[in-house]
């Protein structure tokens, strides 16, 4: 049963970063309480928050007192235990779920179902050994980047390797048994866009004006809206982003983020 959530019901946040804070402060134009659960006592969105949890993110008696202060419960990023947010469903409503959450945290997984679907991805490998790693270079052929399957923001966990000599080296230093990654084809990118798309229990979908991000040193600089880029790939993008949370049956809000290729491609 659909079950409606009016203010002044209280919004439960994991993770108060920037993106937390801006949840907060929709909340509060909205007339909702906010509740806000992070590591760190000082973290962007305690500045704002009705209330702030502050507890390492594995810890299940911060998530029972989440639980019992919010109505309803989402998170701003990826890097959060499925664990906890699977407990935290059993008694609370949480959106999007753990299952979106669990693909989403996996750089492998997420793009190999993406790619079931019919997503496009970059070209990719999945490598566990030192060996995969040295064949998946050579056959997706240099320049490529290299990243940590699970874990990593801003870039961190990635490498670029544009020349053998760089290649070689990494594999050098490479220790057995290696954590998996992800290796793909390092694009020469024309632009990055994001589309953030919403869908509700009902199924409606709805998304936001494409975003178009600016990296500085891996790290996002700028997000410019509206953006100048073609309207026939801003078109393509937002039936991406839609698409996905449709084909996912995600209810909630989530972010895509995509490459324009200098042929214009997504
Ligand atoms: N295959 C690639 N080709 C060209 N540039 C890339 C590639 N992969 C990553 N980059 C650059 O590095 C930035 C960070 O990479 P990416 O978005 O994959 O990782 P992240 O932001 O650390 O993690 P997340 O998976 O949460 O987005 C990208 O925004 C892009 O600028
Ligand atoms: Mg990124």
């Amino acid at each position: 049963m659909t079950k409606q959530i009016h203010p002044p019901a209280a919004i439960g946040i994991i993770g108060g970063g920037q993106l937390g804070m801006m949840v907060v402060r929709e909340a509060q134009r909205m007339g909702y309480r906010s509740v806000v659960w992070d590591p760190d006592p000082d973290c962007p969105a305690s500045r704002l928050a009705d209330e702030t949890i502050t507890a390492s993110f594995g810890d299940r008696e911060a998530a029972g007192r989440l639980a019992s202060a919010a109505d309803v419960v989402t998170y701003e990023f990826e890097n959060v235990d499925p664990e906890i947010v699977e407990w935290l469903e059993e008694s609370k409503i949480v959106f999007p779920g753990s299952a979106i959450l669990r693909i989403a945290q996996h750089r492998r997984s997420e793009k190999d179902r993406l790619q079931k679907r019919g997503f496009p991805t970059v070209t990719f490998q999945a490598v566990e050994s030192r060996q995969e790693l040295r064949s998946a270079i050579e056959s997706i052929g240099l320049p490529v980047v290299v990243k940590s399957a699970t874990a990593g923001y801003d870039g961190k966990g990635q490498t670029v390797l544009r020349t053998q000599e760089e290649a070689e080296a990494l594999l050098g230093r490479t220790k057995e048994p290696l954590t998996e990654c992800v290796v793909e084809q390092f694009i020469d990118l024309e632009s990055e866009l994001s589309v953030v798309a919403v869908r509700g229990k009902d199924g409606a979908v709805t998304s936001f004006p494409v975003c178009e991000n600016v990296h500085r040193e891996n790290i996002l600089h700028t997000t410019t809206v509206p953006t100048h880029v073609a309207p026939a790939i801003q078109n393509k993008a937002i039936e991406i982003g839609r698409s996905i949370v449709e084909s996912f049956n995600i209810v909630g809000v989530l972010c895509t983020e995509m490459f324009v290729t200098k042929e214009g491609n997504l």
